[in-house]
């Protein structure tokens, strides 16, 4: 019997709430697989955790993580601790030690989930973000000079290595040729004549390797406005933290919401354990109320399975979601339902339990 260590960060608001849902479908899974199981061990960090101890994880939380084959994570951020002290000492600092540079988060509209765009189809929005993940303009790079005085300053610089550039694009290719998908690169070279300059001969570089694959260039303002007016142009995207974080909230809107969005935080070499969590945050406005929907941590459950080479599974949970959705019954508000929480979880387990 295969035993995946799973670590779990369960962390703030909704956070407990939808996870505890993702790891029944996953203990139910392995119940009818037969031949592996999960193990899970529970982390208390998070901002409560903030509160009492000063820290956003224990000390050696780094240390201890690196024995676990994944981590699974709900949501970071509380009212009471500043978002830029909890999401840097938790989320971010495992991102950023375990060189998880690969944040993959499919937008995929799937069958039953409301769709705000009117004359959208299911197969038109189909697209996967390769978003870069480990620097750019998240690299935390700056200063805050003359604080408090007149002549305060601030600078937040972004950081675009070579090597940093060339891995999320080279994964980007791969996936494409492996998928036989157009592969677009979404930057903004006109105004960021260092960063997405560079970006973009990098992303023309790589793609000498890869004459096979059909390329795009766009500028992430003709982007955004793509992802609404024609989603069916956007299969594999790849592009920087910070547009990639963007882009997929957007993405998030056009198909289903916040409650379907999921996303895996990859170290593609396996060198350090990967991460899966639902894109959204701890959403303080619903927390509590058991009404937050619980379909994008299952979404990154089965992510978790592709990852283990469990690819069947990971299609089955889809499958499942996707049943949910077209039957209606048992769905959270988000998505025009009255069912909880834990509900919607219970539901998808007993659809894959038939
Ligand atoms: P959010 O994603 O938490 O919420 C945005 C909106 O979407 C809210 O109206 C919320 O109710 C709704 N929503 C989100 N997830 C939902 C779900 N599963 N079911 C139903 N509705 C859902 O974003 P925010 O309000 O900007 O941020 C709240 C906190 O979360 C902040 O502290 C922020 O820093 C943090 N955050 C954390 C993460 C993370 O841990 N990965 C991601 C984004 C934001
Ligand atoms: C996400 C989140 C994080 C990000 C925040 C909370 C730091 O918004 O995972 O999309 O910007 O990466
Ligand atoms: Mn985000």
């Amino acid at each position: 019997m295969k035993i995946y260590k799973m670590a779990v960060i369960a962390g703030d608001g909704i956070g407990p709430e939808v996870l505890r849902e993702g790891i029944k479908v996953l203990d139910t899974v392995a119940e009818k697989d037969g031949g592996f199981r999960f193990e899970w061990t529970y982390f208390p960090w998070g901002c409560e955790y903030y509160l009492k101890h000063g820290r956003m994880m224990a000390e050696d939380g780094i240390e201890t993580l690196k024995g676990f084959d994944a981590i699974y994570l709900g949501a970071v951020g509380a009212p009471g601790v500043p978002d830029h002290i909890s999401l840097w000492d938790l989320l971010l600092v495992i991102r950023k030690s375990f060189d998880q540079y690969v944040n993959l988060r499919p937008v995929k509209l799937l069958r039953g989930a409301p769709c705000p765009l009117k004359d959208a189809k299911r197969e038109d929005i189909d697209m996967v973000f390769v978003r870069e993940n480990s620097e750019g303009e998240y690299a935390g790079s700056g200063s805050w000079l003359y604080k408090g005085k007149p002549n305060e300053v601030v600078i937040q610089n972004g950081v675009f290595s070579r090597v940093g550039c060339e891995r999320v694009i080279r994964y980007a290719y791969e996936l494409a040729r492996r998928d036989r998908k157009t592969l677009t690169s979404v930057s903004k070279g006109n105004a960021l004549n260092y960063s997405m300059v560079f970006w973009d001969q990098i992303f023309k570089e790589v793609g000498k390797e890869y004459p096979d694959v059909e390329t795009h260039s766009l500028l992430v303002d003709a982007a955004s406005m793509f992802m609404v007016k024609d989603p069916k142009r956007f299969q594999v995207v790849v592009t920087s933290n910070l547009f990639g974080d963007i882009l997929t909230d957007l993405g998030a809107a056009i198909s289903g919401g916040m409650g379907l969005a999921a996303g895996a935080n990859l170290n593609p070499e396996r060198k350090y354990p990967s991460m899966f969590e639902p894109i959204h945050g701890s959403a303080p406005d619903i927390a509590g109320k058991g009404i937050a929907d619980p379909l994008a941590s299952i979404w990154s459950a089965s992510q978790i399975l592709d990852f283990f080479g469990e690819e069947e599974w990971g299609k089955k949970i889809l499958g499942a979601i996707e049943q949910l959705l077209t039957e209606g019954k048992t769905l959270t508000p988000d998505i025009g339902g009255t069912a909880s929480t834990s509900e919607v979880g219970s539901a998808v387990a007993e659809i894959l339990r038939r």
